[in-house]
Parts: structure tokens; C-alpha cells; sequence
């Protein structure tokens, strides 16, 4: 635990900040990331991400790109051949902003214009941004800095935190997002995002799985591309977009016991089959940068681990671009234990395949490339040929950004760029797109011509809370007026009707002190909304829960209303699944808007109302209590498969086995029905693909969205494969009475699987089941054969 005192403030606080604008412009490129993978065994995994990118062009490098990098690369060595030592390690250190209230402050300006440091964390603001900047090109070769931020799920349009937006199964509205969200920070300035967060996780305790997509592989590698697809667009030069960092590298979703920065332990097959894939797909679609992980993988600390830095990443997926580690994380292998000195910590982080140490504080005992990295070329410890090619590395970010050509920041585009009507539209329909109906006993969708709606709980009217952790610094407590919460949503849907509002508690609900007004005011309604859930603090960053259930007296709340026996509904805004007990078994209606952004008062609203049909799908199973945990619905088999009359079975005495919601449930205001299973071969060799499709059709009386789900699973494999894995997925619209016939493709890549000895991806002879359904469980079954 040594965090700086410049770390900045929680991700749940909103501060005041500097707010201003910027533009840059140039180079057109896509990263040398973009190449594909380089042996058979990894474009086995790489095909899975292929069924996402098919759908999605620009992933190849066109010659113009390649000619474009032939001249960064030019540019690159004759630079790299001008630089002293203490420049080239400046490259390598990330600084922050040094001055009171995120002000650039003297120190940054003038290790800046020494060179020292070569890019910049957490400063907002174009006039800050540019004065940095200026300062950087009075420096002996001009080099510009890049400014690097937590752009998570929004700038100033802030979107449904990750794990909503992954509850779309949209991957191309969640491309749009990112998009915007590039538009709108690059306008202040800000040309490098430390997102898309990929981690998959069993683990609801784990208060980031937020941030993240969700339990499944695919599902994760399809939204991994997307955003690095949205935020990067075909060339980050441009001026409204930035580059993209996956992370964090690898496996920190499988923490154990959901504890914050706690240990990873795992099988190698498990690493790569499971935890694996949606990096890989960031980076097969062309992610500038990677970020190592705080945590340690079978023992090693990722920051120093060479089999994941390099083996893996440059190695196996060939990589081309820029691994930055984790806030402060060199330094930290010696809290691990790990590295006896600062110095140590340096040559393990350098050597394994850490580019960029984020020090942030520079100079300092964090900031040990700048403090070490001489002595250790000097000493031989780590060659000046690392250095070169680490420095190439950054100095070929910065030409890729457009730095070079254009290093100053616009002032004038943030004018217009944030908060458009077309931002706040997308918000809308993505906050929409992204809940899920739990359960709907008749209740939902409510009647336009309702007289009286009365409105309470913590999150109703509350406009911080309601956009989640990993709201951007500088994300000013002003910027919360554009915000629209639940109560104003239902106040603009239904102008004619009573609307009236208790809050009943905070989202901590330690008092019961206010559930008499909310009482009194259900009673007094036709229908009551209640939205409980979350405090935003709740998840992200160190917010482990071990409980995870709706905070303090939240279930009592919603028992209160319940008692006045009038019809009322439940709205959730929470970062991860929870364990919601009463609520689940009683709630008449549910609905999971996860932290739902800008626009969620009216995304809710949408929804209550039935102007949006609720088609979101749960990336991550709802456990029924914390003792279930990890739960996914993609486990391993057992040979002793749960049998509720024979004890001595793979169960727990006093729970089923089963979630309270399973991964890819959600509900809708149709019906709708799958039949004509038609796999378009029984038989295909190792090397074959096959589609599968299947009818799906609105049987219900309105418009709806359902998503079709593929899933497979074999036997007799050389390692057991889940009982069932996600292998394709698409959402649709339909009529009431519409039927589209949906065809999915399994290609190699998403039939084969790693085995435990690294790298080795196989497609083994054997049959397949398939499973075709809107939910992980269920579905229409068949089956076909792979042959020897
Ligand atoms: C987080 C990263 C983040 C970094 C910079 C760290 O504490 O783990 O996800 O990108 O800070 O803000």
C-alpha cells in the first residue's frame, strides 16, 4: 500500500477541475499491432476474435499504412540516433501534474523541458495540456510528451459503466461509444485512454469486474476489439482519436477470493482458454499499448513476468506497440517481496517488457527508471540495445498520435465537442440497449397514461452516483447538471401525471428514518419506482465487497413499499452482480440498469414506460449468495455432476448449484421462440469451419430484441472443456410476429483449445454438441463431428 500523495482522487469523487479544450491532427496509421499472429497455434485463438472482426474492416494494414510506418520507423532511428542516455530513459518515465488543484505545477514543466519524463497522467485541460506541450518542445530535440487518462465509459458523455455496456451484446454501438468518447477527450487534449479494461472474472466480489466485460472469453474479446476499434479508429493521428491500452496484463479478474490485488494462481490451459483471449483480440485489433498487471501470475509478479511481457505478447502475438506498467507497480515488486532494491525492481520491470514505468511522481522512490535505469545500462545489467528499442517504442507512439506533426492542442473544438445531442442520443440508446429485465410479473412496461408515479430510493435522484465509478478527472461537480436522474427521466415521460419523489435513504441506508415518507408516498401513487442499488464507490478500483448484497436497509426499504400492497417496480444500479435474496423472489418487476450514465433517468424511463424494449443480456451470472462464488456458467465438468438424490455429488448442502440469474439471461416486454436448427455440416476436418442457424421469431404482440447465443462443448477431449463455452452470439430486433433466420459461424479457432503446454492450441477429432438459445441455459441442441 504506497500509494503517492498525488494519487489522484477516488474514481467515485467528483472534483473540481480545469476544464478546457484542444485538436491535433496528421499521420494517418494503424499500429504494427495490427499484424496478425504470428504461428498456427495462436491464429487458432486469433479466430475466435475473427467471427467479431469480420464484421468490422479496417484490421488489415494497407500498404499506404505500411509505407507510413517505413517512414515512422526512418524518423524513429534517426531520432533514437541523437539522443542521450538521460533522454532516452526520460522516454521511459511517466510523470503527473505537480502543481495545486492538477495544475502542471514547475517541477513537471521543468522535468519536461529537460526531457525527463516523457509522458503525463491525470492532467486535464487544453491549457494545461498545451502548456506542458510548450514546454516539452523547448526541450533540447523537441520531443512531445503524450497525456495519458482513464477514459473508461465516457469523457463528459458518460455512458453505462463497461459491464452494462457489455449487457448490450452490441459491439457496435459500444464501438460508437468509445468513439465518442476519443472525440471528446482528444478535444481537451488527451491522445492516450487506459482502456479498453478486458479482465474477465467469476468474481462479483471483485469490485472491478465493473470495469470490465463480464465471465466469458468471447463475449469479452468482441467488446476488447470494439472499443480498441472505437477509440483508435483506422489511425489514432487523427485529431478525435486517441490510442487504446488493454489491460491489465494478465489475468487480474481471477483474484483470489475477489480481493483486490491479491494473487492469481492458475493452469496454463485455464490462462489461455479462459483469461487470455480478449487481450489477444485487443491486440489483433491493433491496441497501441499494453498495461502489465498489479498482481502476481503462479508466482511472478506480472510487472516482472517475461513469460507474459514477452514470451506471449511479443513473441507469440506480436506485438508492436508500448507496455506501460500499472501505477506505480515497478516500484511495488519490492513490497512484493520480489525485488530487494528499487534498482532490482527497474531491471526486473525493463528486462521482462515493461516500456513505460508510470512513476508519477518523478523523481521519487516510484520513479525508478529515472532514479536507476543509468546505472544498470552502465553496469551492464540491462543492455542500451533494450533502451533503444523501448525508447523506439515510445518515440513510434508519439509519431503515431500525430505528436510530432501537430503537438498542440486546438482550443477551440472542445467548444462544441462534448455533450453534443448526437453524444447524448448515443448515451440514451446505449443505456437502453444495456438493461436487463430480471423479472417482470405483468407489471412492465408501465401505461403512459399512469395518473400518479411515486419515485424513491437512494439512486432515484441522485446524479453522482447514478454514473458509476471511473468518472474521468476533471469530470467537474458542474459537469453533473447534464446529468439526468431517474426522477427528471420519469418526470419527461409522463408530463401529465403526479410525480413525486422520496429518497427514503442514502445508498449507504444505515437509517430507516426516511421510510415513512417513502411509504407514505407509495401509498399515495398509483405505482411506485423504486431504484435502489449501489453507492458508486462501491465498485472499481479497491472496492472488494465480501457481502454483496444491496447495502445496509436497502431490502427493508423495498419491503416497506411492498407492504402498502400497491404495484410497485425495482430498478438496480449497481457495478456488479449481487446477491439480492428477497428482492429477486419477490420483486414484481426488476430491472438491472447497472450505473446507467448521463442519460439514465431517461434510459429508464424508456424502458419503464416500454418506448425501449429491454433486449440486455447478463454478461456475468447473478449469484444466489457469496458462497457460490466464483460461479460462471463456463466450468470444467466433474465427474460426480450434481444428482439431488445422491449425496456424494458436486454440490452444497443448503443452495443449488445454480445462479439466481445465469450469464446471458435477460428478459422481454415479447416472446420469442427458436426452431429449424440447421448445421450447415455433420462433419468437418480439424481445419474445417461450419455455420449454424437457426429461426428466431417475435411470437409476442410488440417489437422486442433478443440475442441469439451459440454455444458448444465437446467430450473426449485431451483437456475437459466447459460444460459449456460461448462460441458466437448476435442481437436482433424483431416485429411482433418476425422471424429472421440467424446464422453463426465456428471456425477452428473457436471449436480448438489451448492444452497445459504453452501455446499449444489443438482442434481435436470427437463430436461437438451445439447449443443455440437466448440465455446460457436451454437452447436448441445438435451436434457434428470433427474428424481425424
Ligand atoms: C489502475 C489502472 C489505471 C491507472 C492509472 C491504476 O491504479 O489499476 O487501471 O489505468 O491507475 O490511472
Amino acid at each position: 500500500m504506497k500509494r503517492s500523495p498525488l494519487r489522484r482522487p477516488g474514481a467515485a469523487q467528483i472534483v473540481s477541475g480545469v476544464t478546457v479544450l484542444g485538436v491535433v491532427a496528421a499521420l494517418a496509421v494503424v499500429t504494427a499491432a495490427a499484424a496478425g499472429p504470428a504461428s498456427g497455434k495462436a491464429s487458432g485463438l486469433g479466430g475466435q476474435a475473427a467471427l467479431a472482426a469480420a464484421q468490422r474492416p479496417g484490421t488489415t494494414v494497407s500498404a499506404a499504412t505500411s509505407r507510413q510506418l517505413a517512414s515512422v520507423g526512418s524518423q524513429v532511428d534517426s531520432l533514437v540516433g541523437r539522443m542521450t542516455l538521460a533522454e532516452k530513459i526520460g522516454q521511459l518515465e511517466m510523470s503527473g501534474p505537480t502543481g495545486p488543484n492538477g495544475t502542471p505545477g514547475q517541477t513537471l514543466l521543468d522535468e519536461v523541458r529537460s526531457g525527463e519524463v516523457g509522458s503525463v497522467l491525470d492532467l486535464v485541460g487544453v491549457a494545461n495540456i498545451n502548456q506542458v506541450q510548450q514546454a516539452a518542445l523547448q526541450s533540447r530535440l523537441h520531443i512531445p510528451v503524450i497525456f495519458g487518462l482513464d477514459v473508461i465509459h465516457g469523457y463528459k458523455t458518460i455512458f453505462p459503466v463497461p459491464l452494462g455496456e457489455a449487457s448490450s451484446w452490441d459491439p457496435t454501438a459500444v464501438r460508437n461509444d468509445a468513439s465518442i468518447s476519443a472525440s471528446e477527450a482528444t478535444a481537451d487534449g488527451i491522445k492516450w485512454t487506459f482502456n479498453p479494461m478486458v479482465d474477465v472474472s467469476r468474481d462479483p466480489r471483485w469490485g472491478r469486474v465493473v470495469e470490465g466485460s463480464g465471465e466469458d472469453p468471447f463475449l469479452g474479446s468482441a467488446m476488447a476489439a470494439a472499443k480498441v476499434r472505437g477509440y483508435q479508429g483506422s489511425g489514432f493521428s487523427a485529431p478525435d482519436k486517441m490510442a487504446a491500452t488493454v489491460k491489465h496484463f494478465g489475468a487480474y479478474g481471477a483474484v483470489q477470493a475477489g480481493r483486490e490485488y491479491n494473487t492469481t494462481d492458475m493452469s496454463e490451459q485455464q490462462l489461455r482458454n479462459l483469461y487470455l483471449p480478449p487481450y489477444k483480440a485487443a491486440v489483433d485489433a491493433g491496441a497501441a499499448t499494453v498495461m502489465s498487471s498489479f498482481t502476481s501470475l503462479n508466482g511472478v509478479p506480472d510487472t516482472a513476468n517475461p513469460y507474459l511481457l514477452t514470451t506471449i505478447l511479443r513473441d507469440e502475438w506480436q506485438f508492436g506497440g508500448t507496455v506501460i506498467s500499472d501505477y506505480q507497480a515497478v516500484q511495488e515488486l519490492e513490497a512484493f517481496g520480489y525485488a530487494t532494491s528499487g534498482a532490482e525492481a527497474a531491471q526486473l520491470a525493463i528486462t521482462a517488457g515493461v516500456t513505460i514505468e508510470m512513476g508519477v511522481q518523478v523523481p521519487s522512490q516510484f520513479s525508478t527508471y529515472t532514479l536507476y535505469l543509468a546505472g544498470l545500462v552502465n553496469s551492464g545489467k540491462v543492455s542500451m540495445a533494450t533502451i533503444n528499442s523501448d525508447v523506439r517504442h515510445v518515440l513510434t507512439l508519439k509519431y503515431l498520435a500525430g505528436l510530432f506533426a501537430h503537438p498542440l492542442t486546438d482550443p477551440n473544438r472542445v467548444k462544441t465537442a462534448e455533450l453534443t445531442p448526437a453524444s447524448l442520443a448515443a448515451a440514451r440508446t446505449m443505456a437502453g440497449r444495456s438493461m436487463v429485465l430480471l423479472n417482470n410479473n405483468h407489471v412492465l412496461p408501465l401505461n403512459t397514461s399512469v395518473s400518479s408515479v411515486a419515485v424513491v430510493g437512494p439512486l432515484a435522484d441522485n446524479p453522482s452516483d447514478q454514473l458509476g465509478p471511473d468518472v474521468p478527472i476533471g469530470y467537474a461537480a458542474s459537469d453533473l447538471t447534464s446529468v439526468v436522474s431517474v426522477l427528471n427521466g420519469i418526470k419527461a415521460a409522463v408530463p401529465h401525471a403526479t410525480v413525486t419523489y422520496a429518497q427514503g435513504c442514502d445508498a449507504t441506508c444505515t437509517s430507516a428514518s426516511g421510510f415513512d415518507a417513502a411509504v407514505s408516498a407509495a401509498k399515495a401513487a398509483a405505482v411506485t419506482v423504486v431504484v435502489a442499488g449501489e453507492p458508486a464507490s462501491y465498485s472499481g478500483e479497491a472496492s472488494s465487497r465480501s457481502d454483496i448484497g444491496l447495502p445496509g436497509q436497502q431490502t427493508a426499504l423495498i419491503q416497506a413499499i411492498a407492504a402498502t400492497g400497491k404495484p410497485y417496480v425495482v430498478v438496480l444500479m449497481n457495478g456488479r452482480p449481487l446477491t439480492l435474496g428477497w428482492v429477486a423472489d419477490n420483486a414484481p418487476a426488476l430491472l438491472e440498469a447497472w450505473f446507467p450514465g448521463t442519460e439514465g433517468g431517461n434510459a429508464v424511463a424508456d424502458v419503464l414506460f416500454g418506448k425501449v424494449d429491454p433486449g440486455g443480456k447478463l454478461p456475468m451470472s447473478f449469484p444466489r449468495n457469496v458462497g457460490q462464488i466464483p460461479i460462471s456458467y463456463n466450468e470444467l465438468p466433474t465427474g460426480r455432476p450434481a444428482d439431488p438424490s445422491n449425496k456424494y455429488t458436486s454440490k452444497y448442502l443448503d443452495v443449488p448449484n445454480t445462479p439466481q440469474y445465469p450469464f446471458g439471461y435477460g428478459l422481454s416486454y415479447t416472446t420469442f421462440s427458436l426452431s429449424n436448427l440447421h448445421l450447415s455440416a455433420g462433419s468437418i476436418s480439424r481445419s474445417g469451419s461450419l455455420t449454424v442457424s437457426a429461426d428466431l421469431t417475435n411470437t409476442g404482440t410488440v417489437a422486442g430484441d433478443d440475442v441469439v447465443q451459440l454455444y458448444i462443448h465437446q467430450d473426449g477431449t485431451t483437456i475437459l472443456q466447459p460444460v459449456r463455452r460461448l462460441d458466437g452470439f448476435q442481437r436482433v430486433t424483431l416485429a411482433p410476429g418476425q422471424t429472421k433466420t440467424i446464422t453463426l459461424t465456428l471456425s477452428p479457432g473457436d471449436i480448438g483449445f489451448y492444452t497445459n503446454t504453452p501455446g499449444q492450441f489443438v482442434v481435436e477429432p470427437g463430436t461437438v454438441d451445439v447449443y443455440v438459445g437466448d440465455s446460457s441455459v436451454g437452447g436448441l441442441q445438435g451436434q457434428f463431428t470433427v474428424t481425424g
